[in-house]
């Protein structure tokens, strides 16, 4: 279990700031079998931070995963990861897995993921999902420790993935999902009802399995990107690759369907440049046009996520875009927002499929993509200056929280205070200062962007970097026990 510490708090504490804040990322406990790859490795740990009444309680617990129980029981690394699959390497791998999985020497029927990339809270739960598996879930006792319930598969109706992304409206409660497959269909839709009954899927048809991070939601729509980073085994094997590559000769496409569509026939798809996305920050409606405002590589290169700063500098943007989908005329145009190095774009939640002003995402500011030294909040309603090559406060760049050399944070997330104002509320995040070994939590202003933070909790050891948070509030916590 955690231990127990003082907020120093330089503000009044705010009510606001009551729940739990979580981040989670991978935290192998075993040595991998292949080479290090941040991004797809790794047996999960959640690190939470639980706030009552102005103390703060740290806690830190592996998921418990079916994968983690199995290799608990052969004590090393079994199961491929998909950061194993590159070159002939990763065709032994699939080899070796399917031959254990038939000899009964690993167990397959719960899954092999990791549930190493995000947190959702819905219908009285929380979630740790993985893109490449079904959810997790997750209790937060009172004291602020967590507990592993088991996988979920919505009552036997989730017979597919569930994506690391899924939406939550904030106004009719619903979860929308997806997952993807290397086999027909290669994306499935799923609706949540607000009471967390699974409606049924809706495959939706796109020629080739691809790598499909995030999608987005507007108050009609579900926006889906068929986006050319496609799962090639074979060329794993002939040309040394990962299994998934990306193919430059291929246009971007973005598939819109109204939201509660039982099947794809009504489904709209928009072309634009190649590219491949991780995030979306937000979508919503303008008449005719579904907006879609996201973060936008060009060049990309799974390899070289875990690569360094002049590698990824010199073939490797990352940008915020706005993308515009006219759905009468069926045209497509998009407009750059940002200098690269915008990675895990955060609004105000409540926002989330309606037209929102703000955007925070964290910046790189040229220490390395998996390396981040601040946070951006960036006004969707102010032009963008063009022509800059790192972020800096001008323009539609309104602020920045830089946290100092050697000083890197992960995911901030957004925590609205009770008003009407999309920016009155604060970011809370994860940082650890290299030159101390210190880990810490600040929380911050997010409508000033003020360089004091509002407040800070010292952590008794590191936090490694991970990948995205979640804030639970003292309601949802409370309603855990309700439902
Ligand atoms: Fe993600």
């Amino acid at each position: 279990m955690g231990s127990l510490f003082l907020i120093v708090f330089f503000v009044n504490y705010q009510e606001c700031l009551n729940g739990i804040f979580l981040r989670v990322g991978p935290n192998p406990k075993f040595d991998p079998l292949a080479g290090y790859h941040w991004h797809f490795l790794g047996r999960v740990m959640i690190h939470g931070v639980r706030i009552k009444d102005g103390k703060a309680t740290y806690v830190s617990r592996f998921v418990k995963t079916s994968r983690l129980q199995q290799e608990e029981f052969f004590g090393d690394a079994k199961l491929m990861k998909i950061g194993d699959l590159k070159g002939f390497f990763g065709l032994v791998m699939v080899i070796m897995q399917q031959l254990r999985i038939k000899l009964k020497v690993l167990d397959d029927s719960y899954g092999n993921g990791t549930a190493n990339t995000s947190l959702i809270y819905h219908h009285g739960k929380l979630l740790a999902l993985q893109e490449t598996d079904k959810p997790y879930v997750i209790k937060v006792l009172e004291d602020g420790d967590l507990q592993t319930l088991g996988m979920t598969d919505y009552d036997k109706r989730l017979t597919h993935s569930f994506t690391a992304h899924p939406k939550v409206d904030p106004v009719t409660g619903e979860m929308f999902t997806f997952g993807c497959s290397p086999m027909p269909p290669y994306l499935t839709y799923r609706v949540i009802s607000k009471d967390g009954i699974m409606h049924d899927p809706v495959p939706i048809t796109i020629s080739k399995p691809v790598m499909m991070h995030d999608f987005a939601i507007t108050e009609t729509y579900a926006i889906f990107m068929d986006l050319p980073m496609h799962f090639r085994p074979k060329e794993m094997v002939k040309e040394k690759k990962m299994i998934y590559s990306f193919d430059p000769t291929k246009n971007a496409r973005f598939g819109v369907l109204p939201r509660y569509a039982k099947d794809d026939l009504m489904i709209r798809w928009f072309e634009l440049p190649n590219c491949f996305i991780f995030h979306n920050a937000n979508a919503w409606e303008e008449e005719d046009e579904v907006v879609l405002i996201t973060c936008r590589l060009e060049n990309p290169n799974l390899d070289m996520v875990s690569g360094n700063v002049e590698e990824i500098l010199e073939s490797f943007s990352n940008e915020l875009y706005e993308m515009r989908f006219n759905m009468k005329t069926g045209s497509a145009s998009q407009k750059k927002l940002s200098a690269s190095s915008n990675y895990f774009p955060r609004i105000n939640e409540c926002y989330t499929g309606k037209k929102n002003r703000y955007v925070y995402g964290y910046g790189t500011f040229l220490d390395g993509i998996s390396k981040v030294t601040g946070i951006i909040k960036l006004d969707l309603h102010a032009e963008a200056e063009t022509g800059k090559r790192i972020l800096q406060v001008g323009g539609n760049i309104k602020g920045i929280y830089k946290l100092g050399q050697g000083i890197y944070c992960s995911d901030a997330i957004y925590v609205p205070r009770e008003s009407a104002e999309e920016d009155d509320g604060y970011l809370i995040f994860f940082f650890h200062d290299e030159n101390t070994g210190k880990s810490c939590v600040h929380v911050i202003d997010a409508r000033t962007m003020s360089a004091e933070p509002v407040a800070i909790v010292e952590l008794p050891h590191r936090v490694p970097y991970g990948f995205h948070a979640l804030f639970v509030t003292e309601r949802q916590l409370q309603e855990q026990t309700l439902i």
